[in-house]
């Protein structure tokens, strides 16, 4: 047996460590192919460093693009890698747009696909990720669901309950298993934060931060907030330009929001575990904080991660200025909302996809 498994953009490097390690310790041949679509030191490399992840056995060297470019170019490499490979399954993860390429490129050589956290929907069609999810899943042959909402939603669209197994988070198997090593950091102090008196602020989403508005609502929002709690905000390179593009440079002034180059996994992770409050677009940190028991304030209409509203610290804040700041607030004022045990988010869930994997193949 021959796995073939892929990374393009930062989440990926997080889901996949455990995987390969999975892969590894049950003797299964197995090679990372990385598409290149993140590329920066911080937004990749760093990543393979923190989390000891092998050096890719194939780079594509993909790069940005429109998404009909990034997409049509990953295919274009990554099939002569799997024409070469001859791989008995490929491995995906997430929903970034290296997920579909890959995904695609192999169901049409007629090559099995798992795709590692299936099944989950925000609803929302204009995100680029949930067509990545969507298509992602309508192809492939193993879907590896991290909560049972998602078990549901593939079943409503009518796909075959032999294809779908709930098998937990496997972004909590990593978290796991660096949380002793980040803990041991000084990342918060390093920055002149006092533990669990800061704000951490994450922006990265199309729908947020490519419209002026919204990037200046949320911006104006969280300067109120530091005038009560300071901030520090990684800033993504999508958002970074876009800050400038705007020219709302103005909003960041005389606050105290930190700016900083986007974070490696150990140190924000350090700075997640002693947050008060996270606020954020990103889906992976809704699941992170909730797995930390450290309240977050989600900057956008919808999730695909309901269990973390449902059983985590997970507020949903939309974009309002207003709703921010009052939600904030009543976190200073000390109403927290606790997380609950999620089911399978236990660390074992790589384990458990190695499994069914040697099992079926
Ligand atoms: C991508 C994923 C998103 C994921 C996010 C994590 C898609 C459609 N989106 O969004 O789901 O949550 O990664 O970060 O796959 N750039 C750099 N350096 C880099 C990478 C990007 O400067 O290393 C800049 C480029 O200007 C690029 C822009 O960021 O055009 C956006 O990058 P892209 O990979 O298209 O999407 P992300 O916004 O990073």
């Amino acid at each position: 047996m021959k796995i073939i498994s892929v990374v393009g953009a930062r989440p990926n490097f997080v889901k996949i460590m455990p995987l390969l390690e999975a892969f590894s310790k049950n003797n299964i041949t197995s090679l990372l192919v990385h598409t290149g679509q993140h590329y920066d030191y911080h937004m990749s490399e760093a990543f393979f460093k923190d989390l000891d992840i092998p050096a890719p056995d194939v780079y594509l060297g993909i790069g940005s693009g429109t998404h009909a470019q990034q997409t049509a170019k990953i295919m274009i490499a990554f099939e002569k890698i799997l024409l070469k490979e001859k791989p008995s399954l490929l491995v995906v993860v997430g929903d970034v747009n290296s997920t579909i390429a890959c995904a695609l490129t192999a169901v049409k050589l007629h090559i099995p696909v798992a795709h590692v956290e299936a099944g989950l929907r925000s609803f929302d069609n204009k995100m680029p990720e949930e067509i990545n999810r969507l298509l992602t899943d309508r192809i492939s042959d193993y879907l590896f669901t991290p909560s049972l909402d998602a078990n549901e939603n593939l079943e409503m669209e009518g796909i075959s309950k032999e294809k779908f197994f709930f098998v937990g988070n496997v972004m909590i198997d990593t978290l796991n298993k660096f949380k002793p090593k980040a803990a041991k950091l000084k990342t918060y102090k390093a920055l002149g934060l006092l533990k669990e008196n800061y704000a951490i602020l994450t922006l990265h989403r199309p729908e947020n931060v490519d419209d002026k508005s919204y990037l200046s609502d949320i911006l104006l929002s969280v300067k109120e907030i530091s005038k009560h709690l300071p901030v520090v905000f990684p800033v993504h390179p999508r958002t970074g330009k876009n800050i400038k593009k705007f020219k709302l440079e103005g909003h960041l002034k005389n606050s105290k929001i930190q700016l900083i180059k986007p974070l490696g996994y150990l140190d924000f992770l350090n700075l997640l575990m002693h947050a008060k409050i996270v606020l954020t677009d990103s889906g992976g940190i809704q699941e992170e904080t909730s797995a930390l028991d450290v309240p977050c304030l989600t900057l956008r209409e919808n999730t695909e991660r309901p269990i973390t509203v449902m059983k985590g610290t997970n507020i949903i804040v939309g974009r309002d200025k207003n709703r921010i700041i009052e939600e904030a607030d009543k976190i200073l004022k000390g109403k927290v909302k606790n997380s609950k045990p999620i089911q399978f988010w236990d660390g074992c869930s790589s384990k458990r996809i190695a499994k069914i994997i040697l099992e079926k193949l």
